[in-house]
């Protein structure tokens, strides 16, 4: 039996960040290929980013803080940089595909990694499972504007929101577990075109809308005051999860040092800009009184409006359509690649870091997390757990601000391709944003993201703790 004190040390311990660079790309069986450059890994950001958060959530947010939306987005994408500011900095130190987890654990050690990792997951496989069923949806409407009909919701709705199995949400799960296993390099060349269809809708939106700008709509500008724009703030924070999605390819970058800060930071630029700009021209064009329970048809209504043909809905259900699967695709690579490095260190079992097949993939990983997330969609309705993936992704932010201050006083001699500025202001201001967010996000998210970190540590305590590659390595023979 150990000691409560060797219980500590053991759960703290950390991994060296030499050895976490050095084992990078290394999987059983085979090796990652390095064939992302700057433009597939900003792409994949941007992927990860820009969906359901801009055609759906902003529709929502708007009666909370009126035209005032703008400047929520505003805030929002401040604490993301900052954070975005924390993770180019140690994404360029410890170049890897773990992400958040692989920085914790060089600097916070093994258990604060493990959770880290945990709270992974809701950014990646339960959002991206509850970003699906949202693509059934619009797949729905995008028929009856186009075809004239609809799927019967008991095959395009989960149990719980009218129906019995959600087959289109499996559908776009498989479509990126299948375009995964045909290589990273091929995926990321397939998000790249998606990615620039879904700015093109955007871009159109704005242009359409901007003819139409009438600065009346905008006279009672902040109508709910502070609080209504933190509130919204706080909403619209998911809308910018995703930036972060580069850091996971670290394992397949041709120049991870020199690509992965830049990617995050461009992904971040790109999504503002757009964001700030739909935000704007939506809010101008249409009164804000006038958004509302239908949030999700809010951006069409706002085309309608301007064009009166009804043609607009089609193409922004098209273009939702098209945001929404690159936002599968490239948040389901994130998820493959981060539990392959919490598998290459014994945190969970060991079939997540096997490569194989001649295009050198994690098959069996991306196997399992497509089976587990199309199962996930298909059958829950996750619609409402929007606030508890802020939650989680909150939590993997803010502990990227403390890695980075803790790695520069353990480690100050480490290379790093890029220096957050005005340190250590800026990630001591990105944790605090995180907690901010986190405090306006309201108790039944916070509640049941106790409950979830709180599983993570059986779990952690059941396996991890035990057959973590730390643990056997310090184990005498
Ligand atoms: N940021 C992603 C979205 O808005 C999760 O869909």
């Amino acid at each position: 039996m150990c000691s409560a004190r060797s219980v500590g040390g053991q759960i703290f311990r950390t991994k060296p960040t030499e050895e976490i660079v050095a084992e990078g790309g290394h999987g059983e069986g085979g090796e990652l290929k390095r064939t992302m450059g700057l433009t597939q890994l900003t792409m994949f950001s941007v992927g990860a980013t820009l969906g359901t958060g801009i055609f759906v959530i902003l529709g929502s947010a708007v009666p909370i803080a009126g035209p005032a939306v703008t400047v929520a987005f505003v805030f929002a994408a401040i604490t993301a940089l900052f954070s975005a500011l924390s993770y180019a900095e140690l994404a360029g130190t410890i170049p890897v595909s773990g992400s958040s987890y692989s920085y914790a654990y060089a600097t916070l050690g093994e258990i604060v990694a493990w959770v880290c990792g945990w709270c992974l997951m809701l950014e990646y496989a339960v959002s991206v499972a509850a970003v699906s069923v949202g693509w059934g949806q619009y797949l729905n409407e995008f028929f009856k504007q186009v075809f004239g009909f609809t799927m019967p919701a008991s095959i395009a709705s989960p149990p719980g929101a009218g129906g019995v199995f959600n087959i289109p949400a499996v559908v776009v799960v498989l479509f990126a577990a299948f375009l995964l296993l045909r290589g990273a390099s091929e995926s990321a060349t397939v998000n790249v075109v998606m990615v620039y269809i879904k700015i093109a809708v955007l871009v159109f939106f704005c242009v359409v809308a901007a003819t139409a700008f009438n600065p009346d709509n905008l006279s009672n500008f902040v109508p709910y005051g502070i609080a209504g724009i933190n509130a919204a703030a706080a909403k619209v924070f998911f809308s910018y999860i995703g930036f972060d999605a580069a850091s996971t390819a670290g394992e397949e970058a041709t120049n991870p040092r020199r690509d992965l800060p830049l990617a995050i930071l461009l992904s971040l630029l790109i999504v503002t800009v757009i964001y700030v700009a739909v935000a704007l021209t939506a809010t101008a064009a249409m009164h804000w009184t006038e958004f509302g329970d239908n949030s999700e048809a809010s951006l069409a209504m706002v085309l309608e409006r301007v064009t009166g043909a009804s043609w607009p809905s089609a193409l922004l259900s098209f273009g939702a359509i098209v945001s929404i699967a690159s936002v599968v695709l490239s948040v389901m690579y994130g998820q493959t690649r981060i539990l392959f490095a919490m598998s290459r260190d014994g945190l969970i079992p060991r079939a997540f870091q096997k490569i194989s097949g001649e295009r050198q993939v994690p098959v069996a990983n991306t196997l399992i997390v497509a089976a587990f997330i199309a199962l996930l969609a298909a059958f829950v309705p996750l619609e409402r757990l929007t606030d508890l993936t802020s939650m989680g992704t909150l939590f993997a932010f803010g502990l990227v601000g403390v890695g980075v201050i803790v790695l520069r006083q353990k480690r100050p001699d480490l290379p790093r391709s890029f220096h957050t500025p005005l340190y250590p202001l800026t990630p001591i201001l990105g944790v605090l944003g995180c907690g901010y967010l986190i405090f306006y996000l309201g108790t039944a998210a916070q509640v049941t993201f106790v409950a979830w970190t709180v599983i993570g540590l059986v779990v952690y305590f059941l396996y991890g703790y035990r057959r973590s590659r730390l643990a056997l390595e310090s184990t005498p023979r």
